[in-house]
């Protein structure tokens, strides 16, 4: 009898432990893109380009990686992320392939993971939704951010 009895216990806590486990469940590893997107009907866009952690974290690599350096909001021509016009193709892909792809020794298709340029890819597409005050905001938020040797410290 007695065996039996902590025989039921140990299932429980196996039970126990395992709801707890299934709680902590995420996507990690396989579920991060390793190649760019196949077309502008890949599956895996929506979950970028719909999801405002996915463009926040854009916004952050687009500073850190200093596209503002030639991509601000008084750019002119295909330098103008923000007018909503693509000289390269509106489409995700496109979009995709213009940031990997256009830059000649900067090379970002080699140099950033794919995950980051699909995050990116998701921000600058976002831009021309944002309204200026959005942008300033985010603008702000952005420079305000510990940014490794070249931050100043946060902004007002
Ligand atoms: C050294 C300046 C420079 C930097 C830094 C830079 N870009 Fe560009 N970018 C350009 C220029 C110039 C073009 C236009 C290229 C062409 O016409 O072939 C361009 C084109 C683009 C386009 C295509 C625009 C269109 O109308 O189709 C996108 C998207 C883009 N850049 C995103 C980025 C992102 C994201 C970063 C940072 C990871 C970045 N750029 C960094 C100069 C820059």
């Amino acid at each position: 009898m007695r065996i039996q009895r902590g025989h039921g216990t140990t299932g429980f806590v196996c039970a126990l432990a395992l709801a707890g486990c299934q709680r902590e469940a995420r996507d990690i590893g396989p579920s991060l893109p390793q190649t760019a997107p196949n077309s502008a009907a890949d599956p895996r866009i929506g979950y970028y380009q719909d999801n405002v952690f996915q463009v926040a974290q854009g916004g952050r690599y687009f500073s850190w990686y200093g596209c503002t350096a030639c991509h601000d909001e008084s750019a002119s021509g295909s330098r103008n992320l923000a007018d909503g016009r693509w000289r390269y193709g509106a489409e995700f892909d496109q979009v995709y392939a213009s940031v990997a792809r256009r830059h000649g020794a900067l090379n970002y298709a080699a140099r950033v993971p794919p995950e980051q340029l699909w995050q990116l890819t998701a921000y600058v597409r976002d831009l021309s939704l944002h309204t200026p005050e959005k942008r300033r905001r985010l603008g702000v938020d952005q420079v305000g951010e510990p940014q490794g040797r070249v931050w100043a410290g946060a902004v007002r």
